[in-house]
């Protein structure tokens, strides 16, 4: 408590220049939060959602993990989607990776990092599903096109979980976004967006 003081006074100046603005900001939000959005992103701390986006709290409901991976059988992030889609009716999902992502990056390396190579096994399979594309590259855009195609790798094992399927079988109106951002400039780029239909369109 007493080391981290300054964090305190932070939030207390944070919460004062919100107020000024809209003096009932934090009481409207404290009865709803209605987002638009869920975004999966990857933990690293250079990466925060409703910053990169400008959105303001109560604007994106945000799960984030290690290299942004949605796994099949993992409750964490399963039970995000389907209260995002199934209680807050989300409009988008946006899967946002980053370039330069340690996780992707760690997944390339044929070293030992200790338990987190569980995790990044599921980056090996999509390695492994691109290695004919990777091998023509150097390391630096091997690493890059790895971001993207984990980020395209996701949204598809998005698409396949059953909250979604069954969102599109009951005509929900759900769009699913890939999305990277790149840590060297702050910018966003759209790599794929799936619709209604679930038919992935590649761009
Ligand atoms: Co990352």
């Amino acid at each position: 408590m007493q080391t981290l003081q300054h964090l305190f006074k932070n939030n207390k100046a944070w919460a004062e220049s919100i107020l000024k603005e809209d003096p009932d900001f934090f009481l409207r939000l404290s009865k709803l939060q209605a987002p638009e959005l869920l975004w999966i992103g990857c933990s690293d701390s250079r990466v925060p959602a409703n910053e990169i986006i400008n959105l303001a709290p109560g604007e994106v409901f945000v799960h984030r993990n290690i290299a942004n991976v949605v796994v099949h059988t993992d409750l964490n992030c399963l039970s995000v989607i389907q209260f995002a889609v199934e209680v807050l009716k989300i409009k988008h999902i946006i899967v946002c990776g980053h370039y330069g992502c340690g996780g992707v990056a760690a997944a390339l390396e044929d070293k030992d990092h200790g338990l987190i190579d569980n995790w990044l096994g599921h980056i090996k399979d999509v390695s492994r599903l691109n290695q004919q594309e990777l091998n023509n590259l150097d390391d630096t855009d091997k690493l890059d096109r790895l971001c993207e195609l984990n980020v395209i790798e996701q949204v598809s094992n998005v698409c396949n979980t059953t909250i979604v399927k069954n969102a599109w079988k009951n005509e929900v109106d759900l769009h699913v976004h890939g999305w990277i951002y790149n840590i060297e400039n702050g910018i966003l780029k759209d790599l794929i967006e799936t619709p209604i239909s679930g038919q992935s369109t590649f761009v």
